[in-house]
């Protein structure tokens, strides 16, 4: 089979930062901020960009450039049998995770529609005892999204959204982000002018960049910002590999990493402006959990918009979080598509079918309003979830451990050397022997202590979720789900037998 590749260095370039900008950069990054200290966050964020992020993102995106194939099949020529079921575990891993995230783009989808019109009036959800006026509205109307049997219809509407996206890979995808990645800077910039100046919003921009120090002693700050290094720039996915595998041979790939994470860390850095900015001139916390940050307190301020501007601005916001989400989502199915055509030589139309029939069930799943949350009720907090502990477990171990994985195998076993050699070929910048001890002690050494201090804070009860026996148990299900899906899954693909048109 003949690999298609991109028309354009453009093309290639808005497509990796399509993946890499999404909801991470619009709303994790901004809670996260708030909840690590504000200003103090930059400093580990800025080291594991620096230390992670930058070696990782080039390194991900060489071994696709050099050996032409998908993630999986790349990782076996990197490492044999345990570099390809590393590769199949990214893929397992990050597919759990793209099935939440496209249930959480139909609900975008859902306030999307309602934005036009009935989101700025109040709503009662019988359902939740939440009578029209006692509850804010985006808690109201989102309460009202999941609870009604139409929310399956959203989900469905992404995915074959999604699926649209990438039916004739690099091709559609291009077109595609040609368009929408540009059109999220300028959406973007305009919320940023908004923010600035709207009365007060200059104090968000001083809580932002104001260090709460005290905070770096904390193992979990350090932990979340390599996370959110890792989920920004869609590490530990598969993505970078599989988008490279799409350039030509003679492409710079030091430049091209570079350029993506510049590109994919200003417009967080613009983001967490955006927002605190906004949410600071209408004297709103955005202590929130990420889903409470996009679907209550972003609402919460732009309802008190004066006029015609909420329409316009609310529709914006959640235009602006479905095209975020949509080029990232794309990007891993577009991974998965890849890695099973390489490995089982299928038509991409039977890939296709099989990745939209298995991950349309699992979004689905998300959706239904008791595994949301089996201890749903109208105080407007959103209890620990399915997709909570799911999200633990995948977001919190699965891409680090990706990430741990893949540098051991290509620092130790396939060689930091033959790596440099490689990512050097055709670059400006070449890259020194300092980048050997980067990949082969370093990096895998941050992320040992970061995932060992992660597992020791399980066991002690850190991160213990001390409320009722049912949620304790769900705690237990998702991880024993997650092992067999993820780890189990894995092997048991590097193991079976590839098509024949290798
Ligand atoms: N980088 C994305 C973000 O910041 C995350 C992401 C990339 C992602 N690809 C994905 C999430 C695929 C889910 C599925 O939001």
């Amino acid at each position: 089979m003949t690999r298609t590749t991109w028309k354009s260095k453009f093309g290639f370039l808005m497509a990796a930062a399509g993946s890499a900008i999404g909801l991470g950069n619009i709303v994790f990054f901004p809670a996260n901020a708030y909840r690590f200290g504000a200003g103090a966050f930059y400093l580990p964020y800025l080291i594991a960009l620096i230390f992670l992020g930058i070696p990782i993102i080039i390194m991900e995106l060489g071994i696709g450039r050099a050996f032409k194939k998908g993630f999986p099949s790349s990782m076996k020529e990197v490492a044999g049998f345990k570099g390809e079921m590393t590769g199949w575990f990214a893929i397992l891993n990050s597919s759990v995770i793209t099935m939440y995230y496209i249930t959480i783009l139909g609900w975008v989808l859902g306030m999307l529609i309602r934005s036009f019109s009935s989101l700025w009036t109040q709503v009662a959800v019988p359902e939740f005892g939440i009578e029209a006026g006692t509850a804010p509205i985006g808690i109201s109307h989102f309460f009202s999204i999941i609870s009604s049997p139409g929310t399956a219809g959203l989900v469905i509407i992404v995915w074959i959204m999604n699926i649209f996206c990438i039916l004739k890979g690099t091709k559609t995808i291009e077109k595609i982000v040609k368009i929408l990645v540009p059109s999220m800077w300028i959406f973007m910039i305009i919320m940023i002018i908004r923010g600035l100046t709207l009365p007060g919003g200059f104090q968000g921009l001083f809580l932002l960049f104001t260090p709460d120090m005290s905070i770096l002693t904390s193992a979990e700050v350090w932990k979340g910002a390599f996370s959110q290094i890792f989920f920004t720039l869609s590490l530990g996915f598969g993505i970078m590999t599989t988008y490279a595998s799409y350039l030509p041979k003679k492409s710079d790939i030091v430049n091209d990493g570079l350029s993506v994470t510049f590109m994919n860390c200003t417009f967080e850095m613009i983001a967490g402006i955006a927002i605190f900015t906004l949410l600071f001139a209408f004297s709103i916390s955005p202590r929130a959990s990420t889903l409470g940050m996009m679907f209550f307190v972003m609402p919460e301020g732009i309802a008190q918009f004066p006029g015609a501007t909420v329409t316009i601005f609310g529709v914006l916001f959640f235009t602006l979080l479905l095209s975020a989400g949509l080029t990232s989502s794309m990007s891993l199915l577009e991974t998965v598509a890849s890695a099973i055509i390489d490995k089982f030589s299928i038509s991409r139309k039977k890939a296709l079918l099989i990745i939209f029939v298995v991950g349309l069930s699992g979004s689905i799943m998300f959706s239904l309003p008791h595994v949301i949350d089996p201890e749903l009720n109208a105080s407007g907090t959103l209890g620990l979830t399915l997709l909570d502990f799911l999200d633990h477990w995948a977001f919190g171990y699965g891409l680090l451990l990706t990430g741990f994985l893949q540098t051991i195998f290509i620092g130790w076993v396939f060689g930091a050397d033959r790596l440099r050699t490689l990512l050097n070929e055709n670059s400006k910048w070449t890259i020194g022997v300092w980048f050997n001890p980067l990949i082969k002690f370093l990096i895998p050494g941050i992320i040992a202590l970061l995932l060992g201090s992660g597992i020791f804070s399980e066991f002690s009860g850190l991160y213990g979720h001390s409320s009722t026996g049912s949620i304790d148990n769900l705690h237990i299900y998702a991880l024993v789900f997650w092992i067999f899906f993820a780890a189990g899954g894995s092997f048991l693909l590097a193991k079976m037998k590839g098509g024949t048109n290798d």
